[in-house]
């Protein structure tokens, strides 16, 4: 893909799972990745594995002092940011009447204050240079809702109208904003959920191309929007989910 080559990518939630798989894609298509996550030993291996310069470094997206140091040392040790790939999130499945708001917080601080977190540190630094590309990671929750997940669908459809009012709001400066939003995903956060297999066999039957999504479904759709080939695309929502939602 064009304009990836030597590119800097922070991603976050880059130890495990969609975001792991991302990162190895872009270091493949010659991208420098900064993959930042919780799982700190996670993302240094990570790093380790992928190569080309990535560096891993542990930190809470919910902490916004820690995401302001850790992009600074990402600007002094791999060079200046031109992308940033809001990937973390989480969530615990639980009918909304039986939650409380100690969970509540948690999901809002992970998936709503950690993309804004990630995205005021990264953008400050992109709307200085007049160029940057930011990819969000929302889900499918967001678009059309899902039962069990209701804060994190909130979560989710916020992240969405976060990227459409940043693409508004830094179109002339050279800067898009897209989300990809991803269906069921053979993940550790999607087996957390399921630990029995039931959910994923009942989905297997809904979604039109008959399987859950697996990590490997996504890096394509996130390097094309990271790319120069996308270069007139932005505020967009994409949803990658064998077919499950077609939201117009
Ligand atoms: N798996 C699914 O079914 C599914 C569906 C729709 C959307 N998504 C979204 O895709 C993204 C990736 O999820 P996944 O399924 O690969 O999950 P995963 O649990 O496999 O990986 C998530 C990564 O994010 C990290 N992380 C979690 N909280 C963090 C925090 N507060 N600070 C820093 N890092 C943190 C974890 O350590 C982990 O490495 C998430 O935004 C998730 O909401 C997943």
């Amino acid at each position: 893909m064009r304009g990836l080559k030597d590119k800097v990518v922070v991603l976050t939630g880059g130890a495990g799972g969609i975001g792991r798989a991302t990162a190895g894609r872009l270091a493949e298509e010659g991208a420098r990745v900064a993959i930042l996550d919780l799982n700190g030993e996670g993302a240094a291996t990570a790093a380790a594995e992928i190569g080309n310069g990535a560096i891993g470094i542990g930190l809470d997206i919910s902490d916004q002092q820690a995401v302001i140091a850790a992009v600074a040392r990402v600007e002094a040790e791999v060079g200046p940011i031109s992308g940033l790939v809001n990937n973390a999130g989480w969530d615990k499945m639980m009918p909304f009447l039986k939650s409380d708001a100690e969970l509540w917080r948690r999901i809002v601080d992970v998936n709503l204050f950690g993309p804004v977190n990630v995205t005021h540190a990264v953008l400050t630094l992109m709307a200085e240079r007049g160029e940057g590309r930011i990819v969000s990671i929302a889900s499918d929750a967001g678009r059309v809702g899902s039962s069990a997940e209701a804060v994190y669908s909130y979560c989710k459809g916020g992240v969405i109208a976060f990227m459409k009012t940043l693409a508004r709001e830094h179109a002339r400066q050279g800067i898009n904003c897209n989300s990809v939003c991803p269906g069921p995903t053979d993940t550790q956060l999607f087996r957390d959920f399921d630990p029995g297999g039931k959910l994923a066999a009942a989905l297997e039957r809904a979604v039109p191309m008959r399987r859950v999504g697996k990590p490997e479904d996504y890096p394509g759709m996130v390097a094309f929007l990271l790319s120069d080939d996308a270069a007139f695309i932005t505020g967009q929502v994409i949803s990658v989910s064998g077919g499950l939602t077609m939201s117009g």
